[in-house]
């Protein structure tokens, strides 16, 4: 039996009371991505993209860093912060794009590229990255690929829709490894042809994680601070988000007129565009890492040692 399930919840607690009260005596700051249920965006110190948050990560001067985000993120910020502590709320939400590059068949196929250099998604494990050269974000993915002079033969993984993205925005060929994200990948192409018809007005915002066929579709592709940046800047009063559905709780709030209308997924019996991982932590959960200080992320030192230098070499040609 955990520590959790020991001691539950007090039915009598408030939980946004008691996370104020233990950020306080933990010194524990809070960051959470913009996928994360409403609450626990709206208590955070901070909400962000995965560039911003791995950007605030690395300035963090509290003890204790609460990851409201999934696994490789938290990971990510323990890297940069190897003495301090960092918890997750629940250490299953996972990523599929992480899930999808094991190390060890990672290797195997770099080995196939003598002479290219690797640039890997943040969204993989601390293994991957310690076998990367370069990490990147949706944010920065074309900064960090024209990083390299065109001559360098160049690996992109783990997601193959963002490598391809890419690769066509810049008119280069990279090697692809052949993840996705299992929300981006799933949107309807067909659902959003038939929105734009009904919606003549609107505009189309996706995540450049989605396949090609809906990206053709879109007005404007970028990652989820972009795509918030582009929501308010649009004359237009109408978009439809080719994203996770939790970012439409900071839209709305930044453009309480406009209608926002979630792409939705092929299935439409079930909440295909919301992400199963990032959905796993709640508020109680949330409360209570804070409360049992666990599970906390650990990461062996000698892989973290190596997967930082990929993310330091990002973040310093990001600034
Ligand atoms: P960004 O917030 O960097 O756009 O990433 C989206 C995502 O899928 C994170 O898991
Ligand atoms: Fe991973 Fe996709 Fe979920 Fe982001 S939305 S955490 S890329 S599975």
């Amino acid at each position: 039996m955990n520590e959790q399930q020991q001691n539950p919840i007090d039915p009598e607690l408030d939980p946004v009371a008691e996370i104020q009260r233990l950020r306080r005596e933990l010194n524990a700051v809070i960051l959470a991505h913009y996928y994360q249920v409403p609450e626990i965006q709206d208590l955070a110190d901070f909400v962000g993209d995965s560039l911003a948050l791995s950007q605030r990560a690395a300035e963090v001067e509290a003890d204790v860093i609460v990851f409201a985000g999934v696994h490789f993120m938290a990971e990510t910020a323990k890297i940069l912060n190897p003495d301090k502590q960092v918890l997750l709320p629940d250490l299953a939400a996972g990523c599929s794009l992480a899930d999808g590059c094991p190390p060890d068949e990672f290797a195997k196929f770099l080995a196939r590229y003598p002479g290219h250099k690797v640039i890997s998604y943040i969204n993989c494990s601390a293994a991957t990255k310690a076998q990367s050269d370069l990490i990147c974000t949706s944010g920065n993915a074309l900064k960090m690929v024209q990083s390299f002079p065109e001559s360098q033969p160049l690996v992109f993984a783990p997601d193959q829709f963002l490598g391809a993205w890419v690769g066509r925005q810049l008119g280069r060929d990279l090697v692809l490894w052949n993840g996705s994200c299992e929300v981006h990948e799933d949107f309807s192409e067909d659902a959003i042809v038939q929105l734009r018809v009904e919606h003549p007005d609107a505009v189309v915002a996706a995540h450049p994680e989605c396949p090609e066929r809906v990206l053709q579709h879109a007005d404007h592709v970028g990652s989820t601070t972009s795509i918030l940046k582009y929501a308010r800047e649009t004359e237009a009063q109408k978009v439809i988000v080719a994203t996770e559905a939790g970012i439409l709780h900071q839209m709305q709030k930044e453009n309480p007129d406009k209608e926002l209308i979630p792409a939705p997924g092929m299935d439409e019996t079930c909440n295909c565009n919301e992400c199963p991982y990032m959905k796993l932590n709640t508020l109680e959960k949330l409360y209570l890492c804070m409360r049992d200080r666990t599970p906390e992320i650990v990461v062996d030192p000698a892989e973290a040692e190596r997967a930082l230098v990929p993310i330091r070499r990002m973040l310093e040609l990001s600034s």
